[in-house]
């Protein structure tokens, strides 16, 4: 089998952090997603991948490189409209060839990884098709499946108005090579793209088979500020806690707390679960369960809770908590202590500023 990864998406809805950042690259606990993708892939043990880039395409090439880092083997697919996943799929034939595939959402986080749904899928060579549905609570904004009464996909629809059931598709699809048909057959839908919901539909209606598979879990498509905020917590939860920097003996960390190598902890408090990135000095301040402090941050006379910041970022004496917030890199949050105490800020495009 191979792997294929959708990592085009521009992340509008990320703005400003995504002006200058692939959104695929945010780290959630202190890991870029797209690795967390990537992983979960190998873990499967699938090490052809190809991932399909869009505008963002030179940074993730950049970062990820030719996956010898992973352990697997990276071919990239340019994309150079974001046409929809359908196109995705359709410009990355040469790539699957006959092969069956999984096809991940680069943006998205699934609890327990996606190894036993492999199996799955692979202990069934005669299905062409299995995707990953999830009981969700706004069904409008997603591809919804309705199950017909021996439990295979009766009909799907992308975004309806009137959902047929709760459960949305998630992002996670397997294939044979009979989705080349229907990518080659469907139109563009409402919003202009070719829909991988409109291809897998094709598939029903020309008789090949879809089984479900409903994932109890969490699972989250990182796609807003919040969720990228829940996903770093859900995923915090989850995460074996090592001390790999120095704490000093003023200094009060929980076991829940994973501190990497170069860091330091210096009179301060830090509670899990919540990780202190590479290099990253934390001095006379607080920091909170939920909190990924990524590398090479400072944090000083501060406190900080259920936030993620990024790298080269320096948050100084700061009066107030600082919480459920996302903090961009090379960002500086800081108060002059020395009169005119007046703030003064260079903030970019879109930024949201919370103040007392
Ligand atoms: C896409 C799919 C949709 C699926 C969702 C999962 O939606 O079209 O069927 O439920 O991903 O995140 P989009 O994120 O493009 O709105």
């Amino acid at each position: 089998m191979k792997g294929l990864i959708l990592s085009g998406g521009k992340g509008t809805r990320l703005y400003p952090l995504t002006y200058t950042r692939a959104k695929q690259l945010i780290p959630v606990a202190n890991k870029p997603v797209l690795f967390r993708v990537i992983e979960a892939i190998r873990d499967a043990n699938i090490t052809e991948i190809g991932i399909v880039i869009g505008d963002t395409g030179p940074e993730i090439r950049e970062t990820v490189g030719d996956g010898l880092q992973f352990g697997v083997q990276i071919t990239y697919i340019e994309q150079d409209a974001p046409l929809g996943l359908a196109h995705a799929v359709k410009i990355s034939e040469d790539f699957l060839g006959d092969d069956r595939f999984v096809m991940f959402l680069g943006d998205n986080v699934i609890q327990g990884g996606i190894s036993s749904l492999i199996a799955d899928f692979a202990h069934h060579p005669e299905w062409n098709s299995q995707i990953v549905l999830t009981a969700v609570e706004q069904p409008e904004q997603y591809g919804v499946a309705e199950l017909n009464g021996e439990g295979r996909i009766a009909r799907l629809i992308e975004k309806p108005k009137v959902p047929p059931s709760n459960l949305a598709l998630v992002g996670i699809y397997m294939f044979d090579a009979h989705i080349f048909e229907a990518v080659h057959q469907i139109e563009p839908s409402f919003r202009g793209e070719l829909e991988i919901t409109d291809a897998i539909q094709w598939l029903i209606e020309h008789g090949y088979s879809v089984y479900p598979h409903v994932h109890t879990g969490w699972w989250i498509d990182t796609g807003r500020p919040h969720e990228m905020l829940t996903a770093n917590s859900l995923v915090l939860e989850e995460l074996t806690p090592c001390v790999e920097g120095t704490i000093d003996t003023d200094s009060e960390v929980d076991s829940r707390v994973t501190v990497e190598a170069g860091a330091e902890i210096i009179n301060s408090v830090v509670r899990g679960p919540a990780i202190i990135g590479r290099n990253t000095r934390i001095i006379n301040s607080y920091v909170g369960p939920f909190s990924s402090i990524y590398n090479d941050v400072v944090i000083e006379n501060s406190e900080i809770e259920r936030s993620i910041v990024l790298e080269h970022s320096a948050i100084r004496n700061i009066p107030a908590r600082i919480q459920d917030s996302l903090i961009g890199r090379y960002a500086q949050v800081d108060i002059n202590d020395v009169r005119p105490t007046a703030i003064k800020m260079h903030l970019g495009d879109y930024s949201r500023l919370g103040l007392l």
